[in-house]
């Protein structure tokens, strides 16, 4: 096919495309030759008709054969990385990461910014004073060398095509399709020398899948791609209906984020990066057991090796490792707003969607990649689902530095809490594991 209309009009009538006809759409998009109109109407014609998994492959390929590789070589294996596909007040990497690299796993990691109403590691690294989120290649090797975890954002050598066919998906309503987001996931972390990848599939309201069957699908798919790399794959599937934890917000997450790490983190925060921190160095030794990488993740968030390798990591980013235990020093929102309890009865649900659009139009997240990001604003929850509450009790608070959005996000948040006069069934945190 000569022509990129030709490769639109294929697409669009449901026709399979090659290797070749994703590198040219993929290498022509990222050198500005093909116009974001034309990639609109394609990604569109994807998303409608679906992509195969041969397709969904032939485009990781084509996203990872257009950037940069990591050489690795010279840094010592285990080499692990984990991903989370977006949730609503998700810090678990922050926890995470650093117990699995107090245990020898070498994790470099490539970060992506927040989206529409789901968060990045990116922007939550970055209300950190001081912090640098981008750092250059070999400073980038010589501290996964040194530290076992460096953090750096998206460039224009490390999976340039994700990062601009992101921003023109979040824009065209094309984001939540199994194949790009397998491509947008896989062509990044393949990008990073790995031995292996956890990935955490978020399930449910806040999240970009919605059921546990195409979670699973989506599972399947990424694992079949990392295959063909020699990268193993594994995935835990995990609730996303609720946020995760109390806070949502950059600053307020890395608050959170180091309240976990010195054993004064909310449950659900704590079990899921316990179980990821193990999963992933049960993937850096399979020789070992689930249980004993289990008991080894615990003892080094308890004993305090995880706190301190984060800090180790702050201070090699240029942050002020101080912050983990004075919060005095994050950005501080001016304004708080109170929510209260209509009445008495259960939290029935508290829709992770509403509550992180809430954040967002507080500042927090963005609507468009130039969008920029307010550090200190978010929202912190009293109370969680399953919990009993009485009529003019706080549920939560809305943290703010401009008044702007404030009536419109105090609504949002009044409708994400639902009230039931019975305790609902409670819901299982971790859901599956597909490997
Ligand atoms: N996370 C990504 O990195 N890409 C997607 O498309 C979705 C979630």
């Amino acid at each position: 096919m000569d022509r990129i209309v030709d490769l639109i009009r294929a697409k669009r009538d449901g026709e399979e495309l090659t290797l070749e006809d994703f590198e040219r759409l993929v290498n022509g998009f990222t050198r500005s030759e093909i116009p974001d109109y034309q990639m609109s109407a394609f990604l569109m014609a994807g998303y409608c008709n679906d992509f195969t998994d041969a397709e969904a492959t032939a485009l990781t390929m084509a996203m990872l054969n257009c950037g940069h590789r990591l050489d690795m070589s010279d840094v010592p294996k285990p080499r692990v990385d984990k991903h989370s596909t977006g949730g609503v007040g998700d810090k678990v990497t922050l926890v995470a990461a650093p117990i699995a690299a107090a245990a020898g796993i070498k994790i470099p990691m490539i970060i992506g910014r927040g989206l529409g109403h789901t968060g990045g590691t990116f922007d939550k690294l970055q209300s950190i004073p001081g912090f640098r989120t981008e750092l250059k290649m070999g400073e980038f090797q010589t501290q996964v060398k040194e530290h076992g975890l460096a953090f750096t954002g998206q460039t224009d050598e490390i999976s340039p095509a994700d990062r601009r066919l992101y921003a023109l998906r979040d824009v065209t309503g094309t984001v939540e399709c199994a194949a790009l987001i397998a491509a947008s996931i896989m062509s990044k972390k393949l990008a990073e020398g790995l031995d292996a990848l956890l990935l955490d599939i978020k399930v449910g309201r806040g999240a970009l899948i919605k059921g546990r069957g195409e979670a699973r699908k989506l599972a399947q798919l990424m694992i079949s791609i990392g295959r063909r790399m020699n990268v193993s794959v594994q995935a835990l599937l995990t609730d996303m209906d609720q946020p995760l934890g109390f806070t949502v917000g950059n600053a307020l997450e890395v608050m959170e984020a180091s309240q976990t790490l010195q054993g004064q983190g909310p449950p659900d925060v704590t079990t899921l990066s316990i179980e990821l921190a193990a999963r992933m160095i049960y993937l850096g030794e399979p020789s070992r057991s689930m249980e004993s990488a289990r008991d080894q993740a615990q003892q080094l968030l308890a004993d305090g090796s995880a706190l301190t390798k984060f800090r180790d990591v702050i201070a090699a980013q240029g942050g002020d490792p101080e912050i983990v235990y004075r919060f005095d020093l994050l950005p501080n929102a001016s304004g708080e707003q109170v929510v209260t309890s209509p009445r008495d009865g259960f939290i029935g649900r508290i829709n992770a969607d509403d509550i992180g659009r809430a954040a967002a139009m507080l500042g927090a997240g963005r609507d468009n990649v130039e969008d920029t990001i307010d550090p200190a604003v978010g929202v912190i929850l009293q109370s969680k689902v399953g919990d009993q509450v009485v009529a003019g009790q706080q549920l939560c608070a809305l943290y703010y530095t401009a008044e702007t959005h404030v009536a419109e996000a105090v609504q949002l948040v009044e409708d994400a809490f639902r009230l039931s006069a019975n305790p609902p069934e409670p819901r299982p945190l971790i859901l599956d594991l597909v490997q």
